[in-house]
């Protein structure tokens, strides 16, 4: 068995179930709460782009909980010595795996020259892995489309991912979504393209050996469990923010865990605890507590909880006290 035979194997429970990168929502405050849910979910960076780590201030956006892992770090680039460079320092980190974005369609990042435009440029997108590859242990994955604006055909996909694959490319996430890179904003190229499951099911007939996350539109734990039959993993995205005690069975049903699990309300006394923390190094509140609103997503009494932490939020001097139910009216 090869090295590379060795860690595709050993990762694969890992890969089973995962949450999306989502800017400006999996920021590590939201993956510490996560953590508390599910011990064994893959979880995601936001997108960082390799100017960021580069020219700005690396530790700002790596650093993270020792708790959060396994977690991958997602980088935006197409340079691939600058790509190269960002694994190798995510790698230092303790980084458990390396994403690049080829998946996202905003205006910005299509500026940049990266996210979903690269479906475009398949051999720099090998090239980009290749580079990643060459200097890191760690997985390196990409998260991608399944088309482009006119460039959406089977045979156009099949060429991307053939690429991807020979480069050395450990595992595909693919949005199982096409991403129309004018006319849509990055919200409704979430919605508005219609999904299609049944070209990533080709996928994994026509690359057998090629680990495979589905992703897109999935938004319970049993859904996530019928596309395991097909697929290598399944990654959820908004639901898993919005709800994140979906999470709450899938160490026992995903993964084969039974721990014992936490009630919704130790997770909240441990992230208060947390919050504590991290309010006392500097960490506005309002940083941390925007995550926890899922939590008692549907419970009895939930809405009134959010409302009172909304409300007192802003009001000098406050502290995690607003995030717990000091009256006992606890869902
Ligand atoms: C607020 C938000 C931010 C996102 N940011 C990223 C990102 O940084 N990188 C990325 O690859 N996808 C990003 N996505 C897309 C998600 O990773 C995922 O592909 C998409 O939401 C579809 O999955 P879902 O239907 O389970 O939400 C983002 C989605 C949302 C809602």
């Amino acid at each position: 068995m090869t090295d590379s035979t060795t860690r595709r194997l050993a990762l694969q429970h890992n890969r089973r179930l995962a949450v999306a990168p989502m800017l400006d929502w999996t920021d590590r405050h939201c993956r510490y709460l996560l953590r508390l849910i599910s011990r064994h979910t893959l979880l995601y960076t936001e997108m960082i782009a390799t100017g960021a780590l580069i020219h700005g201030d690396p530790e700002r956006f790596l650093r993270y909980d020792p708790s959060e892992h396994p977690v991958a770090l997602q980088l935006g680039g197409s340079d691939p010595r600058d790509l190269a460079d960002c694994a190798r320092m995510a790698e230092d980190w303790g980084y458990d795996e390396i994403n690049l974005n080829v998946g996202c369609p905003s205006d910005r990042v299509q500026n940049g020259r990266f996210g979903a435009c690269l479906m475009a440029e398949p051999e720099l997108v090998a090239e980009c892995v290749a580079a990643m590859r060459a200097v890191v242990r760690v997985p390196v994955t990409v998260k991608h489309r399944i088309g482009i604006d006119d460039r959406d055909s089977y045979a156009e996909l099949v060429e991307f991912v053939g690429h991807l694959s020979r480069a050395g490319c450990d595992a595909i996430i693919v949005h199982a979504r096409k991403a129309w890179l004018k006319g849509l904003n990055p919200n409704e190229n979430r919605d508005i393209p219609p999904l299609n499951y049944e070209v990533v099911r080709a996928l994994k007939r026509d690359f057998p050996s090629l680990p495979i996350v589905i992703n897109g539109g999935i938004t319970t734990l049993d859904a996530a469990l019928a596309f395991l039959n097909a697929f290598d993993g399944v990654m959820i995205g908004r639901a898993a923010y919005h709800n994140p005690w979906l999470l709450a069975e899938a160490d026992r049903r995903v993964f084969g865990d039974a721990h014992p699990l936490p009630s919704r309300l130790e997770v909240l006394e441990s992230f208060i605890h947390y919050a504590e923390r991290e309010l006392a190094a500097g960490v506005p509140l309002s940083a941390m507590s925007r995550h926890l609103l899922g939590l008692f997503h549907g419970q009895p009494g939930a809405r009134a909880w959010r409302r009172r932490i909304s409300e007192q939020l802003h009001r000098p001097g406050v502290g995690v006290e607003i995030l717990g139910f000091g009256d006992g009216a606890h869902p």
